[in-house]
């Protein structure tokens, strides 16, 4: 139903502790993911205000990186199995998988994203030298893509070093692009480094199709019902649905208003701000009617939406338009 009578998916964050091993929202979310082939997982680290940054002395300038994360495979795919459970013997095997194909499409969307917005450099991060099948597979498809964007460097770091250089040293990074696994963790050290889980927005795309987008945090059970959780995350959210709707000019509205509001000192206690929920997002509103009647200034932007996205090729031929 999501796929055949929807042009997009909004989802506000889910899980509840009364479901013990939050099953449910990992079934809802990695099943749209994985049913609707959405393989692009974007994830934008974009630092508004210095005063969120926890690392000293980085601002805007240094915190601007691209995080591409492989959507629909890896250790995700829920290969494998136990043997003997609850037993001293117990055997349990979860398969990473990792198809060229698969490898392919994600890295190649990552470097076409990365020339349709002047981004100067993309970095493959894996652990090919620990996990010589898996991620021999990445530095191929790495090796084979690289030559035919000679406008963008290619780099590489074993994802070790590359948390190492994201805290150090986080200017270095324009674009990431990574398996599933790796992309899952290092998006939260990314929203860390943005103001928190609060702040960090998501697209879960497959150009063309059907696409989601979510918050990257959870559902913040101790939270719920007390008018404190930032709605930031789901608001900027909104604004990659808008713009991979092709709703440039909506997309930037709300990103400038969240910017706005952001630099006026206006947030949840998590930002270290002291308005609620709703004030925040009553904040957001009237930020984009003022941008309306010409009273807030909209800056350049273009480093945030998915579009103007890579052209063609990433597109499903079979694919909704
Ligand atoms: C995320 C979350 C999910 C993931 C969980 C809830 C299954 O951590 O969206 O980053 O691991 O992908
Ligand atoms: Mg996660």
């Amino acid at each position: 139903m999501l796929r055949d009578e929807f042009d997009a998916i909004l989802v506000g964050a889910l899980g509840d502790p009364r479901v013990a091993d939050g099953r449910h929202a990992r079934d809802i979310l990695l099943g749209i993911r994985f049913e609707l082939d959405l393989y692009v997982n974007y994830r934008p680290v974009v630092l508004f205000d210095a005063r969120l940054c926890p690392l000293k002395g980085r601002g805007p300038s240094d915190i601007d990186i691209a995080i591409f994360r492989e959507n629909t495979e890896g250790v995700y795919v829920g290969v494998g199995g136990r043997v003997k459970p609850g037993t001293e013997d117990e055997i349990a095997i979860q398969e990473d998988v990792n198809t060229w194909k698969g490898v392919h499409r994600i890295v190649r969307y990552a470097f076409e994203w990365a020339r349709a917005h002047r981004r100067a450099r993309v970095c493959m991060t894996d652990k090919s030298n620990a996990m010589a099948q898996g991620h021999a597979l990445w530095q191929r498809v790495f090796r084979e893509v690289a030559p035919e964007f000679p406008d963008i460097q290619a780099t590489h770091q074993y994802i070790d070093a590359l948390v190492l250089q994201m805290v150090r040293d986080p200017a270095q990074f324009d674009v990431i692009v990574t398996n599933n696994l790796f992309g899952d963790i290092i998006t939260d050290l990314g929203a860390a480094l943005q103001g928190g889980l609060g702040m960090a927005a998501s697209a879960n795309v497959h150009p063309g199709r059907t696409s989601m987008f979510e918050p990257v945090h959870g559902s913040a059970p101790p939270l719920a019902g007390k008018n404190v959780a930032n709605p930031m995350g789901a608001v900027l959210s909104a604004g990659l649905m808008l713009a991979t709707l092709g709703l440039a000019e909506e997309a930037e509205a709300i990103e400038h208003a969240v910017r706005h509001v952001v630099a006026a000192g206006i947030g949840t206690p998590d930002i270290g701000g002291t308005q609620g929920t709703t004030e925040v997002g009553d904040a957001v509103v009237s930020a984009i009617v003022a941008s309306q009647h010409g009273q807030v200034s909209p800056k350049d932007s273009g480093a945030w939406g998915l579009e103007p996205g890579p052209a063609g090729s990433s597109a499903s031929p079979g694919g909704r338009e």
